[in-house]
């Protein structure tokens, strides 16, 4: 399965919401370059997902808590991580058994970690105002 939609700021909530009722993995891979969408669509997201906490950009961070309720999730930026040893030193593998919901900008390096148990969103700018989200 592979859809593809143009959409921007004001279209973001609903694109967010009708996608959410796809989602069965709890593992979500967000690729796409430097200010692609990845973050404002976590936000959105995650909280037709149930989230409870207010998302920022982990970027200077690799990793955000995030609360589901009582359950726990993790935002992820690993655009500053060099080499996946890096990550599992810092218990990659430990963050993804116990979260109710993983997102992960820039996930590269780490999607060889998964067998088929996520989903992948990439962002493309079209224009300032406009970015294409593709959802495999
Ligand atoms: N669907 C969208 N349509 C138009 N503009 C958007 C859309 N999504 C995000 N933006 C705008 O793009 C900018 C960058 O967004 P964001 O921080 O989410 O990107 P990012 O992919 O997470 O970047 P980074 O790789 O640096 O973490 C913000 O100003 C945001 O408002
Ligand atoms: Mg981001």
């Amino acid at each position: 399965m592979k859809e593809a939609q143009y959409v921007c700021l004001d279209d973001l909530e609903n694109f967010a919401k009708k996608i959410s009722k796809k989602i069965v993995h709890k593992n979500i891979l967000l690729s796409g370059c430097m200010g692609s969408g990845k973050t404002t669509f976590v936000k959105s997201l995650s909280k037709f997902l149930g989230c409870t906490s207010v998302i920022s950009s982990p970027t200077f961070s690799i990793v955000n808590e995030i609360n589901f309720g009582k359950k726990i999730g993790f935002h992820m930026d690993l655009y500053r991580i060099k080499t996946i040893n890096e990550l599992l030193d810092i218990g990659f593998l430990d963050y993804i058994a116990k979260a109710e919901y993983c997102f992960i900008e820039w996930p590269e390096q780490v999607i060889d970690v998964f067998s088929n148990d996520y989903h992948l969103f990439e962002f493309k700018i079209v224009e300032e105002t406009i970015r294409k989200i593709i959802f495999k």
